[in-house]
Order: C-alpha cells, then structure tokens, then sequence
C-alpha cells in the first residue's frame, strides 16, 4: 500500500478526524471507505469503487474534512491545495499527505504559508500535514494556486495542457519520432493507446486521410480532457484502463506505452500496453511503437506471435513497427 496513504489514515486515527470526507487523490484504505473520493487515473479510481468508496467525477458542496494525496508535479500539488480550499466547510480541516522523497517538508511549508499548521504526523518515510479553514486563508497565495491549474498552450504549438500530465509542458521526443514515421497510408479504424493529451492522434488525423476513426484510450481525465481540446475529425475519446483490454478490433494501433506506475518504473504496465495491443489488432493489424531504446519489448512481441520491425533508433528512442 502507498505508504503516504497509510501516514494519511495514521493521522486521521490519531487526531480522531471527522468523517465522511472528500478524499482528492483518493486511493483505497479501508478507514478510508466512507469518503467520496475523487481520482483521475481510471485504474485507481476503479480500484476505490471496488473497495467500496463513493467516486464523483466532479465533486460539489462543501466538507468538514478534505484529504488530498497529491500527484507528482509541483504546480499540480499547490493548485490541489487551492482546490481543496474550494472544498471546505468554515471550520473544516485539510491533511495532505506526501513521501518525504516527494517534498513533504516542502510542501507542508508551502501550505503553512496560505493558513497556520493544525499538527504534522511522520511515519513511514512520509509526512500528513493539516491547516484548519477557521480564519481565511491567504488570499494571494490561493490565487496564485489557482493560476497553476488553469490550462495552458505548449509553447511554439496549439496544443493545451494541464500540469500533472504526461509531457505537460512539450511535445514528447519519442512520441514525435514515432510521428514523423507514421505512414501517411495507415488507414481505417485506429486506437492511440495511453493517448496522454492527444499527441499522436493529433498527427495522425493530419496525416493520414484514409482514417475513418481514432479512438483514444487514456487513463488520467485530466490528459483526456486536453485531447478532447487538441483532437479534433473523427475522434472518440475513452477514459479507461488499457491493461484492462479494448472493446473493439483496429487496423492500427499507436502507442508511447508508458512504464512507470506513479514515481515507480513498471516494465509490466509496458507489456500490458502491449498484450492489449496484440490482442485488439485485426487480422494483417499493424501496431506502431516508439520507446526508450533500452525497454526490452521486441522479445514480448514476439512472444505475443507479433513479428517487430525496427523503423529507426534515434536520441535515445526505437520505433518499431509489429504487424
Ligand atoms: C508515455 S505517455 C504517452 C502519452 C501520449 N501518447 C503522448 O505521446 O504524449 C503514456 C500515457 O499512458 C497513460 N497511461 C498510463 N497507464 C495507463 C493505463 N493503464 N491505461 C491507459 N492509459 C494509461 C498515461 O497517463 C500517459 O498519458
């Protein structure tokens, strides 16, 4: 379990915290069950309602108690304290909980500047943190907070963004390779696998006519709603869990498959992108990757029956294309 969730639940125990609470960054405890809970990334929001914990896709009203589990960006973390501020009840109680390795200390002094300290609890590596909402909090600072958050254009291109996104503030090195050798032939019906804010299906539509749909498959909504945004033509747009398979048949797929699973690199979530893959190809399918040279997927190809090409090796990336 994530140690920064189990500090949280300690912290609530030892200060006898008020329930039900809004949970943002929710992830499942069993102390934790009878909070609404808020979560981007669909395999843990999935995992929350499974453990049995209300999910809302976009809280409202207001909560004696907010928890806040913050992802891993810094502008994401300080916009998630003006966010949860919008949350709370007069006389409410924030506690946020992070890895020391994460900033805690950082963060919890950030925090202390907007309204005074509650308590701090330490454990496991990590650190709980609380502010009450009983006087106001530092107007400047919750507006700068909330500048953080609003969405933004990568610079030099039209494509928004959100911070805590994958490739949040560029377009991503290996994805563009992978763009510039997509054939402008590929043709039909197409997925974009773990399709972040809608790079590749960006390029795609642009480049090849014979498309007739691009389905894009992204986990975290937030990223999702950018594409929305970036990708416009015959385009559908799924928040869902690769790994947990695709609903449909595709003549190509395209993926940058990811392989960390949030601060943890996770070659497993990059065969899983590609078992699905295999698995969702029509017959004389073609998948088209690009990763870090050193990721060792040709062997998992060929073991899922795919035979892989290698395109091109550049700047620390490979395409390959498996058919
Ligand atoms: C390496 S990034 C590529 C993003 C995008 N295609 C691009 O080129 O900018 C991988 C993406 O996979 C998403 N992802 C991670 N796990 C996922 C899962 N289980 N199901 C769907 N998407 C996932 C991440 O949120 C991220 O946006």
């Amino acid at each position: 379990m994530n140690p920064a969730l189990e500090t949280l639940a300690l912290a609530l125990r030892e200060h006898a915290i008020v329930q039900p609470a809004l949970f943002l960054g929710a992830e499942p405890h069993p102390d934790l069950l009878r909070a609404t809970g808020w979560q981007p990334l669909k395999p843990l929001s999935d995992l929350c309602a499974t453990a049995g914990m209300s999910m809302a896709d976009e809280p409202q009203g207001k909560y004696a108690t907010v928890l806040f589990l913050p992802g891993k960006s810094k502008e994401e973390t300080l916009a998630g304290f003006a966010r949860a501020h919008n949350f709370l009840a007069p006389g409410g109680i924030l506690i946020a909980a992070l890895a020391n390795t994460s900033g805690a200390a950082r963060f919890e002094k950030e925090l202390s500047k907007a309204a005074p300290l509650l308590f701090s609890v330490s454990k496991n590596k990590c650190r709980a943190f609380a502010v009450g909402n009983t006087e106001p909090w530092d107007t400047a600072i919750l507006t700068a907070w909330r500048g953080l958050s609003e969405p933004r254009i990568i610079r030099n291109t039209t494509f928004t963004v959100v911070p805590g996104v994958f490739s949040a503030d560029h377009i991503d090195p290996g994805s563009a390779l992978l763009a510039e050798y997509l054939p402008a032939s590929l043709r039909g019906e197409i997925a974009d696998l773990g399709a972040g804010w809608g790079f590749l299906s960006h390029v795609a539509l642009g480049k090849c006519p014979g498309i007739t749909r691009i389905d894009l498959f992204e986990a975290d909504s937030r990223a999702l709603a950018c594409s929305r945004k970036n990708v416009t033509g015959a385009a559908e747009f799924h928040w869902h869990d690769v790994t947990a398979g695709l609903p449909g048949k595709y003549d190509h797929i395209l993926t940058n498959p990811p392989f960390h699973t949030g601060q943890a690199r996770d070659i497993g979530l990059g065969h899983a992108f590609l078992t699905t893959a295999a698995r969702s190809l029509k017959r004389g399918g073609c998948l088209h990757l690009v990763a870090n040279r050193q990721l060792p997927y040709e062997a998992h190809l060929e073991s899922l029956g795919l035979r892989p090409r290698l395109l091109a090796e550049t700047g620390g990336f490979k395409v390959i294309t498996a058919s």
